[in-house]
């Protein structure tokens, strides 16, 4: 097969993870024949610095006409200071809503390997923990209205938080389908006793939940669900919430695992045109120094031979490439344990493409 794939590398530590993915990426296509062809977009502060914008109209055309798209990370303390309507994180929204990405699925997996790096005792964490956080991703408060205004002399800040029927019940569909494919357990995350849009969340969740009757299906208010996180992870297969509790609860559960730079993520569409990306951030502390943690975007490649190309046996040979490196006891910094060998974000793209 032959896919087109844009590739926005951003800013910070984005560019060098992203070449690695992109070895792993060819390797792959040596081996089962097929060929990617590579379109780079710069985004976010590296094209704010470029072109005035934190992406260009032909940028974003370049996103739309792809068979899917990579990303790396944006942002940096360097354009934190740039007005609202031209930071980084500004271009990512744009290729969310202007993509039809409505469905973030963010897969959170402690490696066998790295139990010992998760903050939690091996009492709670030692079943092992595999959950998929299903975040609504382009509606809710990031994309409702907001103004500032004053009244009666002093400022007052709004953004509005709107979700229509249509909007939940198809990322409802995504997570209760998502369920059926794995633990066939759904918890649905709201803050009901307080909010509209909750109350509208569970009202069809609980009418999506009569179509999926295999599915063990269960409402949670989000602050419970931010403890019972911590208090019992393994109770968790597939977790579906809005925009914004989706935001915090997968930092949340990534931090169970140990590395927020182990963990990969998907943003789909209707279509087979996705976005995928790590879930980590542009660590400009450490851009450049060849220390960062490639395998969030190596295991995101990953997601994006299986869900857009549908590609399984490929993504399948990544995974176990990943899972070897980690077998063979290969760390970068963020993972490093004692008797391990510490290698940089090369090597271990290396390490990885190696075991292909
Ligand atoms: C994420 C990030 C983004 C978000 C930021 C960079 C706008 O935190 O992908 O989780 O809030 O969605
Ligand atoms: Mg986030």
């Amino acid at each position: 097969m032959e896919k087109k794939i844009t590739v926005l590398a951003g800013d910070g530590i984005g560019p060098e993870i992203v070449a690695e993915a992109i070895k792993v990426l060819d390797k792959i296509a040596d081996k089962f024949g097929h060929k990617f062809d590579y379109t780079y977009v710069d985004i976010g502060g590296c094209s704010i610095d470029k072109f005035g914008v934190p992406i260009t109209d032909e940028g974003m055309q370049k996103c739309k006409e792809a068979d899917s798209v990579l990303l790396g990370a944006v942002g940096g303390p360097k354009w934190d200071n740039c007005p609202p309507a031209i930071r980084p994180e500004k271009a990512l929204l744009a290729v969310r809503k202007e993509l039809g990405l409505f469905a973030n699925l963010r897969p959170t997996k402690l490696f066998s390997q790295l139990a010992d790096s998760s903050p939690l005792k091996m009492s709670i964490v030692g079943n092992g923990i595999d959950l998929m956080i299903v975040r609504e991703l382009t509606g809710g408060v990031y994309f409702g209205e907001r103004k500032t205004e004053e009244v009666d002399g002093e400022l007052v800040a709004i953004d509005y938080m709107p979700y229509s029927e249509h909007e939940i019940e198809r990322i409802g569909r995504v997570a209760f389908e998502s369920a059926m494919k794995r633990g066939k357990k759904l918890h649905s995350v709201d803050k009901a006793n307080v909010l509209d849009t909750s109350r509208l969340w569970r009202k069809t969740m609980h009418r999506l939940a009569e179509e999926y009757p295999d599915v063990e299906y269960n409402d949670i208010l989000v602050d419970n669900t931010a403890m019972q996180l911590i208090k019992n992870p393994t109770q968790f297969d597939v977790i579906v919430t809005e925009n914004m509790f989706g935001d915090i609860l997968s930092d949340e559960a990534s931090m169970l695992t140990g590395s927020i730079g182990m963990m990969p993520s998907a943003s789909l569409s209707s279509g087979t045109l996705g976005m995928y990306e790590p879930i980590h951030g542009s660590a400009p502390d450490i851009a450049g120094m060849n220390l960062a943690n490639p395998i969030g975007t190596i295991l995101s490649a990953a997601m994006m031979l299986r869900y857009s190309f549908n590609m399984m046996d490929e993504a399948d040979a990544i995974e176990a490439a990943v899972n070897k490196a980690l077998d063979d006891g290969y760390r970068t910094g963020d993972i490093m344990q004692d008797g391990c060998t510490k290698v940089g974000c090369k090597e271990m793209g290396d390490v990885i493409l190696n075991n292909i």
